[in-house]
């Protein structure tokens, strides 16, 4: 069967700008409902200053206890220089994501360099990364659209991914940062990305922002792309990016791809055991476009009989 392959990064897209502090406990309880569902890869949290994200500043806490928890989840760490690199090392990171925007202004935003000097620390922290053995992932962000600057021209986005796969990322991550991309601009950006890197180096991360993450998710697939970034109950976005809205839900992927006749490994009921507890811990209702009809569909819990 034709295997999707998922990382789930509710733990950091989706945490990273909730407007509460979240304890580490409450992030290894997302965590363990996660894995508990059949998610083998994460990205956990980033190792970024917590003046710029305080949701994220127990990261070097957090990280080892996930790997003593559950020792075989591959779980990432996104490193945005050289100093988050060394802090995701320390804490005994095994996989990082390095987070390059495709223009000046987005990257300004969100790691307060230029593009130019973004692409170099992206392209050093790869390669350091590497000499330490350790797996990557490079972000390409505002593939599609900027919020500053508008449509990411397509020539642009091909230059920077295949910088990105010449540094040696294992995954290119194409990120639809604000949910900005329609399916025929997917399968065009893929088609001409295919000159730069294959395919199965590749991921998408998109946001729902204007309903069409799964249509931009089924033009991946048709393509040929196999891995995807998305958050269980559509919670995510970028707290420097406006307009940003939740990511991809996890589980509408996954239902879309059970439905679709390919395997994720990842069962709905215990995503919905994820969803509500993300709920306790959030305060609000969440869930992805699917959500209202898996909790119907849902069989209701055995009743206890009373002797
Ligand atoms: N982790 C923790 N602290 C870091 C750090 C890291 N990776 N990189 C830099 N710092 C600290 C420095 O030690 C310094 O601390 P001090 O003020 O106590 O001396 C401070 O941050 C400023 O350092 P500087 O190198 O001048 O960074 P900056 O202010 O230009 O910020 C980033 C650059 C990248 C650290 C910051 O913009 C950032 O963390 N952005 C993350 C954005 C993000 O997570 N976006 C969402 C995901 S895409
Ligand atoms: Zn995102």
């Amino acid at each position: 069967m034709d295997q999707i392959q998922i990382t789930e990064v509710a733990a950091r897209d989706g945490l990273q700008n909730q407007p509460s502090l979240i304890s580490t406990q409450d992030k290894l309880g997302l965590i363990g409902r996660l894995v508990a569902a059949g998610v083998e890869s994460i990205e956990a949290t980033s190792f970024v200053s917590p003046k710029a994200v305080p949701q994220m500043a127990d990261a070097g806490e957090l990280l080892p206890l996930v790997a003593q928890r559950w020792p075989r989840l591959r779980a990432s760490a996104l490193v945005p220089n050289l100093r988050g690199l060394e802090r995701a090392h320390a804490a005994g990171a095994k996989e990082i994501a390095v987070v390059l925007s495709a223009t000046e202004t987005m990257n300004r935003k969100n790691i307060n360099m230029g593009l130019a000097e973004a692409l170099d620390t992206s392209e050093q922290t790869l390669s350091h990364a590497r000499s330490l053995g350790l797996r990557t992932r490079a972000y390409v962000a505002v593939a599609f659209e900027c919020p500053f600057e508008g449509p990411t021209p397509q020539s642009v986005l091909v230059r920077l991914a295949g910088r990105m796969h010449a540094a040696g990322a294992h995954e290119v991550v194409l990120a639809d940062t604000i949910g900005a991309a329609a399916p025929a601009q997917v399968r065009e950006r893929l088609q001409a990305l295919r000159d730069v890197l294959p395919l199965h180096a590749l991921a998408l991360h998109l946001h729902d922002t204007r309903g069409l993450g799964a249509a931009n998710a089924w033009a991946g697939i048709e393509a040929g792309v196999r891995r995807f970034d998305t958050s269980v109950g559509g919670i995510g976005g970028c707290p420097f990016a406006p307009g940003a809205a939740g990511n991809l839900a996890t589980e509408d992927l996954v239902l879309m791809a059970e439905r679709s006749g390919m395997a994720t490994g990842i069962h709905l009921d215990g995503l919905l055991d994820a969803i509500g507890f993300a709920e306790g811990l959030l305060g609000r209702p969440l869930g992805g476009r699917s959500s209202a009809w898996l909790r119907c569909s849902r069989p209701a819990p055995a009743v206890q009989a009373v002797a």
